[in-house]
């Protein structure tokens, strides 16, 4: 029953990990063509995975496991932006999704704990989707004038004299 708990959650842990790594992959391309705003969205979304992973590992831990510190899979080299959008909103759906699942499978082996965790990261995850849902619709409302204006931002910027963050 434990080592159920332990196994789900360290499937969770693998692809956080994956996520993490994908979303800095696409921060790191979308802040060398100077799209500010998407590549923040990226690096802050990658920075709450990260604390996914630790609050999963912390409640591995406490069911005397171990966590598996692996990836689930390798970072896919995406460069388009409208293609990174709907790779990362189709990940956060199969995340909720899985979470949703091993809530229910939790409870039935009495881990009401490693349950509610599943349920708190739903939440999150159905958040990170809309983020990225939105930026979708603002691609499709605005087109190319979107990632335009993201340049043009990042030039005055510059310009400007702000600091390169
Ligand atoms: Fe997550
Ligand atoms: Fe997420």
């Amino acid at each position: 029953m434990k080592e159920k708990s332990i196994e789900l959650l360290n499937k969770a842990v693998a692809d956080e990990l994956s996520a993490v790594h994908q979303y800095m992959y696409f921060h790191f391309h979308c802040d060398d063509q100077g799209y500010d705003l998407l590549a923040g969205l990226f690096k802050r979304t990658a920075i709450e995975e990260m604390q996914h992973i630790e609050k999963l590992a912390d409640r591995i831990i406490f069911l005397k496991g171990d966590a598996e510190i692996v990836a689930s899979s390798e970072v896919k080299k995406i460069h388009d932006v409208q293609a990174m959008l709907e790779m990362a909103a189709q990940m956060e759906t199969s995340s909720a999704n899985d979470y949703n699942r091993w809530a229910i499978e939790c409870s039935n082996n009495a881990d009401s704990v490693s349950k509610s965790l599943f349920e708190t990261l739903v939440m999150d995850e159905e958040r990170h989707f809309d983020q990225y849902d939105t930026e979708i619709d603002n691609m499709a409302k605005f087109g190319d004038n979107y990632l335009a204006l993201q340049s043009i931002e990042r030039s005055k910027s510059r310009a400007a004299g702000n600091p390169v963050d």
